[in-house]
């Protein structure tokens, strides 16, 4: 099979083709993907990937992420079973959820593990990435066309069938292209071709890209080393010469794969990425796979492909000062935040509005299964996650709706932050992180109705969203307390605590219909409003606040 990558033909001209992804649409409408990814190393069973599903929607999800391997897909060259793909339709569709299919082939965690035996022991017919000493490690090198060619033939047969099955249904929102790509047990490539590769010129379309992009690490390290051109990488880049070209290369190859795919069925995808956390300390082949989309070479990726929709992180970072870090690099005028690896715990459940309001157009945790018992109930460390999702739906038509307008404010715990401010156009709001029991105001565990919730530690954790939908209108979601203050002194004015407090028409519990109206369930006033009831739990739905 021959196929022709534009990319390449493009580098010259500089052409940037890969456009921003607005997000993903199921049958025309956006959809906003909520999940959990399974257990995937060794998923290769109907039943194993069934307790995936039930995980997935006992924690309140509306998508699965879930792998099919090449070596199951093609035991022998040119013969292929898709029987997996079929029956994670069928029992997706079955539990009215979405698929996230992960095709783990060339790349699983910068291993080539899932390629089929035929693929594995022909080290001459598939060239190996080959360490200083000669020695070869377990990954294709991405500097031969024959392996991406034969990894590409795979996928689109796996694209064809998909088309076939499911171009009207659209279960399947989405394919992962590799997992966590890139080169470990080595920092770099040392085969004769990637040998070649370093020592030509930079290719033009990543420099013009980059003089279009000089906030990008990579510029950084461009003009340290002089802004030349027609140099070879390390003459160009330094140090990072290598681990830049490393990165080109496989990003090449991946982009042709995917190029090859998007020509038999059109539907989006994205890269995931194995993090440094963006932390300069990390040495590429060891504490991260070498040519992986990390913050320091994340541009050059952008440059290359044309056919990769997303650069996504696999977050798992728990401090939330550097899972912020991260969301605010990954998600940009560039790159559409998708989170498709992520912890579950309460860290996780509070760091995960942080990526929503910052317009994340998909989120899972890692390893559904985990987190739910032998029955299928959710365990108490994930209850927290559970409600976190729960929110989230709750206010999807609020929150799609929103999507970078900025005007989406995440309440996040920090450790040690006692509490958080916010601006909004006409008010001063503030949330209390202190203690999750002892709120400010009227503690949110003596109301009637979430007192008989028995809620854990976790799940009183202070998290969720404020949305500021009009000047004054707001809806909340979520579990927090919210204090608000008129900028401007209101003609009635309530003290409360230390402050004065916003005047209301009204707070009302409810939720969004199908046709995405708010339907009030609960209209609150006297004792659940007094000293400022400005508050929410999962429990009460979405609360919104119609002020004065
Ligand atoms: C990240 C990988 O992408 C996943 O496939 C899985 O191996 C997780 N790590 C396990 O934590």
């Amino acid at each position: 099979m021959i196929l022709y990558k534009e990319a390449w033909k493009n580098q010259i001209k500089g052409v940037k083709i890969m456009k921003f992804f607005e997000g993903f649409k199921v049958n025309g409408k956006p959809f906003l993907a909520l999940g959990a990814q399974a257990h995937n190393s060794s998923s290769y069973t109907r039943e194993m990937f069934n307790e995936a599903v039930k995980a997935t929607v006992a924690l309140n999800g509306n998508t699965v992420e879930a792998p099919i391997y090449w070596e199951k897909i093609e035991p022998s060259e040119g013969k292929f079973d898709f029987s997996s793909i079929d029956y994670m339709v069928e029992l997706c569709r079955k539990a009215k959820i979405k698929l996230v299919i992960l095709w783990f082939a060339s790349w699983k965690n910068g291993d080539f593990s899932y390629a089929p035996a035929w693929v594995k022991s022909d080290q001459k017919r598939f060239p190996r990435v080959l360490r200083a000493d000669g020695t070869a490690v377990p990954n294709l090198s991405a500097h031969y066309n024959v392996n991406w060619e034969a990894d590409a033939k795979a996928y689109c047969a796996v694209m064809a069938h998909i088309k076939k099955i499911d171009e009207k249904e659209q279960t399947i929102i989405a394919m992962q292209v590799q997992n966590e790509p890139g080169y470990l047990r080595t920092d770099r490539d040392f085969s004769p071709k990637a040998l070649e590769n370093a020592k030509k010129p930079v290719p033009e379309k990543l420099l013009k890209y980059l003089e279009t992009h000089n906030h990008a690490p990579a510029y950084k390290y461009w003009k340290e080393n002089g802004l030349k051109k027609g140099l070879d990488w390390e003459n160009t880049f330094g140090f990072w010469g290598a681990e830049f070209c490393e990165t080109w290369f496989l990003a090449l190859y991946i982009d042709a794969i995917a190029e090859a795919g998007k020509k038999v069925f059109d539907i989006p995808n994205y890269i995931n990425v194995w993090l440094n956390a963006g932390n300069p300390w990390g040495v590429a082949g060891m504490e991260y796979p070498g040519g992986g989309a990390v913050i320091r070479v994340m541009h050059i990726w952008l440059a290359a492909v044309d056919y990769i929709d997303m650069v996504a992180p696999d977050i798992y970072e728990q401090n939330s000062y550097r899972y912020q870090r991260i969301v605010d690099f990954y998600a940009s005028d560039e790159n559409a935040l998708f989170v498709p690896e992520s912890s579950g715990f309460v860290t996780g459940a509070c760091n995960l509005f942080y990526a929503i309001a910052k317009g994340a157009v998909g989120y899972a945790i890692f390893g559904a299964e985990s987190y739910v018992d032998a029955e299928g109930k959710v365990n108490d460390t994930a209850l927290a996650l559970r409600d976190s999702f729960y929110a989230i739906q709750k206010a999807m038509p609020l929150i799609l709706k929103h999507k970078n307008t900025g005007k989406m404010y995440p309440v996040v715990p920090h450790a040690g932050l006692q509490d958080e401010g916010f601006e909004f156009k006409e008010f001063l709001g503030n949330v209390m992180f202190g203690s999750n029991r002892y709120m400010p105001g009227r503690p949110l565990y003596t109301d009637y109705s979430n007192r008989r919730l028995n809620l854990n530690e976790d799940q009183m954790t202070p998290r969720g969203l404020i949305i500021e939908d009009e000047d004054k209108l707001f809806y909340l979601t979520g579990y927090f307390h919210l204090r608000l203050m008129p900028k401007k002194s209101p003609e009635i004015s309530r003290i409360n605590d230390y402050l004065p407090v916003a005047d209301f028409i009204s707070v009302e519990e409810g939720h969004f219909d199908e046709k995405g109206e708010f339907i009030v369930d609960r209209t609150r006033n006297g004792d659940q409003v007094m000293f400022g009831g400005f508050w929410v739990t999962p429990a009460c739905g979405v609360v919104r606040l119609r002020l004065i």
